[in-house]
């Protein structure tokens, strides 16, 4: 099994429940869009938290959620109403019924994956006829302060630097047509792009939990040493409370939906 890049922390959890909470609505009007109709089969792949399962619920989906981490999937089950299934979308041709879905959707999960063509041909074998696959993720290229400082630049070193010696793409979201040709699918019937201008004030944090959830990685690929990380907790903090107006330009979340 490949390496999840950010860890599996109690930290780790609470950053996607946060992350989860800002793009609520940006994935709330896809799910829309992509015409969720009450008492459709909704598969969501890598769900996490729950939080995208939560949506399809909300619309009358029911709703199935599948990830390799089993602690946060029987929970997002639990809370939602839906079933879990642990599995491996890198592997599992079977983990659920060929066909079995209206909806497909997968968030924030290809980017993760060293091999993200292949589990889009996976994903969209689940699609049952006439059903839709729904796909969101990253263009973390976009992350930056206006006006530039050097702890955004620090993160962007490490950040991005231990994703792309991980072998992952972190500009994954605006290759989703690209992608979605390679598996065979052929161009998205649609695609959507949702940002978010914030401020050094409600970004620092995230800024910090990102930076911290990737470290183990980031120090074993000798990007960092531990010292070079405390130094930078401490600064992304103080930058919080010194530059709080300072604009922040979060990763571009990239959607697209394609009808089988
Ligand atoms: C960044 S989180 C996104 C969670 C959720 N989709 C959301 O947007 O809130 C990525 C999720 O994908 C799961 N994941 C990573 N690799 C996976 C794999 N190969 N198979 C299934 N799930 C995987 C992780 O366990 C994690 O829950």
């Amino acid at each position: 099994m490949t390496r999840y890049v950010m860890g599996r922390t109690a930290q780790e959890h609470e950053r996607l429940r946060r992350q989860a909470a800002i793009w609520q609505q940006a994935t709330g009007r896809l799910l829309d869009v992509a015409g969720l109709a009450p008492g459709d089969r909704c598969l969501d792949v890598g769900c996490g938290t729950g939080a995208v399962m939560q949506l399809m619920a909300e619309r009358g989906g029911r709703v199935t959620g599948i990830d390799l981490d089993a602690e946060l999937g029987e929970k997002a089950a639990a809370d939602t109403g839906g079933t879990f299934v642990a599995a491996n979308v890198e592997t599992d041709d079977d983990a659920v019924p060929a066909g079995g879905f209206e909806l497909v959707y997968g968030r924030l999960i290809l980017l993760h994956l060293p091999d993200p063509v292949a589990a889009l041909r996976r994903m969209w074998r689940w699609v049952a006829p006439g059903g839709r696959l729904v796909v969101q993720d990253y263009d973390m290229e976009s992350t930056e302060a206006f006006p530039r400082l050097p702890v955004t630049a620090e993160w962007r070193r490490v950040f991005l630097g231990a994703y792309a010696a991980a072998g992952r793409d972190y500009r994954l979201g605006t290759r989703l047509p690209a992608l979605f040709a390679q598996a065979g699918l052929g161009a998205p019937d649609l695609t959507d792009v949702a940002g978010r201008l914030g401020t050094m004030a409600d970004t620092a944090g995230m800024l910090a939990a990102t930076y911290r959830s990737i470290a183990p990685l980031a120090i074993e690929q000798g990007l960092i040493t531990a010292d070079q990380r405390d130094a930078f907790l401490s600064d992304i903090d103080q930058a919080g409370r010194d530059r709080p107006e300072v604009t922040m330009m979060w990763p571009l979340l990239i959607g697209a939906v394609k009808r089988r």
